[in-house]
């Protein structure tokens, strides 16, 4: 068996990222991150694990440190995420996560690096006509920041096609929960996710949580999707990159999900239960451009990964969620 590859991970010290280097760690991968800091944390990166601060497009930079650290597998998670912003700043979008990511990609050829894995985004299908939803149904994003990551899919695409790269791109649902170890977890201010943001309403952090729409086709009228542990997550990139490493010339598009949905006052209804309190739900109209309900089908990644969900109960990601919401009261 050949020595597993050193793996650079852009936004190392951002949400996902820093669960990522954890999981990436305990499988036995040398990690170095990438990270600009603008959302990232500096502690978020564990001790020992070497840190450039740089863009992802500061090409010398990048250069230097897969020569350096001899880098052979980027996973690349760095990355603006909130939907709405995308809507007002769609440049910033297409900047940071299109421009940006063709940067990168162009460095790992030139670098010769084999393995490439990609944040993706549920956000590619748009408004899909069914759920769950399958990796070969229409791609139709509704903001630019689906469309962002959907035309970082395709450089990836054509690049693997071109070049001795291979490329796994996981499309996350709705990621949540924080390591269940307290190393990490949602630290971002202006919180727009829902767990999040009624994880710092059961902490006091805010009055009430508003619940976006109550008409939609839904059992409840209130929206659908399907919530992902963050820690689950991460170690599906690690099987993603075992994966890659074991198949040279194949790639990946899968969804990360779970398959299951759950609505907005069902997720509330979890936090009522695991806190024993009763938040203050404030009914509202619907958010623009949020879709009825988003559930991944998740066939295709438990069929081609070697990654079995450690973490699918919605009560358990909550209560990691809160766990961590505490943890930054008390940092505060
Ligand atoms: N919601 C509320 N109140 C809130 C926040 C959210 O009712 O304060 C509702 C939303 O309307 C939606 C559900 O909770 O029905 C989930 O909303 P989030 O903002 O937590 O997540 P989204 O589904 O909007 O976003 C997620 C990912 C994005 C991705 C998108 C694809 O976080 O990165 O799915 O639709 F682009």
């Amino acid at each position: 068996m050949t020595a597993k590859p050193t793996v650079l991970v852009t936004g190392g010290a951002g949400y996902i990222g820093s669960h990522a280097v954890l999981a990436l760690r305990d499988a036995g991968y040398g990690v170095v991150v990438i990270d600009n800091l603008v959302t990232g944390f500096r502690w978020a990166v564990p001790e020992g694990v070497p840190f450039v601060e740089a863009s992802i497009d500061d090409a010398a930079t990048v250069a230097a440190t897969i020569r350096d650290h001899d880098i052979g597998a980027i996973v690349h998670f760095a990355g603006s995420v909130v939907v709405p912003e995308s809507v007002s700043d769609p440049l910033k979008y297409y900047l940071n996560n299109t421009v940006r990511s063709r940067s990168l990609i162009e460095s790992a050829v030139t670098g010769g690096v084999k393995h490439f894995i990609f944040s993706s985004t549920a956000a590619t299908y748009g408004i899909p006509d069914t759920v769950p939803v399958r990796e070969d149904m229409p791609t139709v994003p509704i903001n630019p920041y689906g469309m962002s990551k959907l035309m970082t899919e395709a450089m990836l695409r054509d690049t693997a096609a071109a070049h001795p790269l291979n490329y796994a791109a996981l499309r996350y649902f709705n990621v949540a929960g924080a390591d269940p170890k307290g190393r990490t977890g949602q630290s971002t201010a202006g919180a727009t996710h829902l767990i999040k943001i009624a994880a710092e309403a059961a902490t006091g952090k805010r009055a009430s949580v508003s619940v976006f729409g109550t008409d939609y086709a839904t059992e409840d009228g209130t929206g659908v999707r399907d919530y992902i542990h963050v820690s689950d997550l991460a170690d599906a990139h690690v099987a993603a990159l075992d994966w890659l490493i074991a198949n040279p010339t194949e790639n990946l598009t899968a969804n990360a999900g779970y398959g299951t949905g759950f609505s907005v006052n069902q997720v509330l209804d979890a936090v009522d239960r695991v806190t024993n309190m009763k938040l203050d739900r404030r009914y509202e109209g619907r958010r623009a451009g949020d879709p009825d309900a988003l559930v991944a089908d998740n066939a295709r990644i438990l069929s081609t990964l070697d990654w079995t969900p450690q973490r699918a109960d919605l009560d358990g990601i909550v209560r990691d969620a809160l766990a961590w919401e505490r943890h930054l009261g008390e940092r505060a």
